[in-house]
């Protein structure tokens, strides 16, 4: 028995990385197909020792699959989403356009799993953003323990976050800087080479930028809508890793021995926190790994229960594909869509 499923955006950096991992949890599979735009019909894509050839979506037949997992971008996913739905398939897309949808589930499997009932009402469910998902996903168990009032994070943000196009423009500045290549800014607004950009997505009238926006309403929306959440959303020459520095404030009684404690005990979450030379998780060092990694927990002084943090993850895993395929583990372990003879 297994699933028949559709990557779309299979082409792209997250879509990719959804090829490797479905195989990775051997998902049960029984049809896999390979879907971007028309330029890319016929390129290759592996998936474990197979080799699909990719499908233009407008010509594809939605109806023969049971799972979309959606990585196009927001304006492919609002003029395709819904239409896919109505054939019957579940989607679960990677783009911010349906995050909010009152009708759509937005989900991190550790943190609101009984979510994924809500997914018949559009036969949508919204992975959110990468940078709320690490954070949530640490959040969550704290949160059950001592109830938190206010979280102020600052993200370190990798170039992958920003699609194929942003790993080849700070690869290709990196060169640049030596005399070989294009060092122009063109998915970035100013030089990411050698530099630090503290704008990601669009500004908002009140001065944030749609990324940090999206990292309070996601917030709300998956964990708890009373949490204060102040972010400043920074994007680093780092090719793939998104870290985030979180100061947390909570109700009840949190110091940083029974923050370790729970956090070791944590689903999707590995500790690693030695107060020595390297004792903590670099971005290069979660590249590839399926958990959330927390370092560099420490008491905050200036408030009566409050904590430091360090949290690093594979953005593209964890923050993208990883976390698509896990709801699409959930809807199976849920029972919510049925398995097909293979
Ligand atoms: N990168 C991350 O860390 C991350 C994290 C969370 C969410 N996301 C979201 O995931 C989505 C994909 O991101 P990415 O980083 O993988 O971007 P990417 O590397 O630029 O890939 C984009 C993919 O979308 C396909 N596509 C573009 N226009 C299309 C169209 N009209 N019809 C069908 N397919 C089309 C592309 O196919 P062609 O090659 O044929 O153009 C390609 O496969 C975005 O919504 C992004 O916001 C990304």
């Amino acid at each position: 028995m297994g699933y028949r499923v559709a990557v779309v955006g299979a082409t792209g950096a997250v879509g990719r990385e959804m090829m490797t991992i479905l195989e990775e949890v051997k998902f049960p599979i029984s049809e896999i197909y390979a879907v971007a735009s028309r330029k890319s019909m016929g390129i290759e894509i592996s998936f474990g020792t197979k080799t699909l050839k990719c499908q233009d979506i407008e010509q594809f037949d939605f109806s023969k699959v049971d799972i979309v997992l959606m990585s196009a971008g927001g304006d492919v996913s609002k003029a395709w989403s819904e239409k896919i739905g109505a054939l019957g398939p579940i989607v679960i897309d990677n783009s911010s356009a349906w995050r909010m949808h009152p009708e759509v589930p937005l989900i991190v499997p550790e943190v609101n799993p009984d979510a994924v009932w809500d997914a018949k009402k559009k036969n949508i469910i919204a992975n959110p953003n990468c940078s709320t998902i690490q954070m949530v996903t640490v959040l969550k168990p704290l949160h059950d323990a001592a109830q938190i009032k206010r979280v102020v994070v600052s993200t370190y943000q990798s170039v992958a976050g920003a699609g194929k196009a942003g790993m080849d423009e700070l690869w290709d500045q990196t060169k640049a800087i030596y005399g070989m290549g294009d060092k122009e800014p063109k998915k970035f607004t100013k030089q990411i080479a050698f530099n630090v950009i503290p704008h990601i997505d669009v500004f908002m009238e009140d001065g944030y930028t749609k990324e940090e926006w999206k990292m309070i309403v996601e917030t709300h929306k998956i964990l708890d809508p009373t949490i204060d959440v102040v972010p400043t959303c920074v994007r680093v020459p780092v090719f793939v890793g998104h870290s985030e520095s979180i100061n947390i404030e909570f109700e009840s009684p949190m110091d940083e021995h029974l923050a370790r404690e729970i956090l070791r005990e944590a689903p999707g979450v590995a500790v690693v926190d030695k107060r020595e030379n390297g004792g903590y998780i670099s971005p290069i060092e979660c590249v590839g790994e399926f958990d959330t990694f927390v370092s560099r927990i420490r008491n905050d002084t200036t408030v009566p229960h409050g904590i430091s943090l360090w949290c690093v993850s594979d953005n593209l895993r964890k923050g993208a594909a990883l976390n698509a395929v896990q709801i699409a583990q959930l809807l199976d372990e849920r029972g919510v869509i049925a398995a097909v003879a293979a």
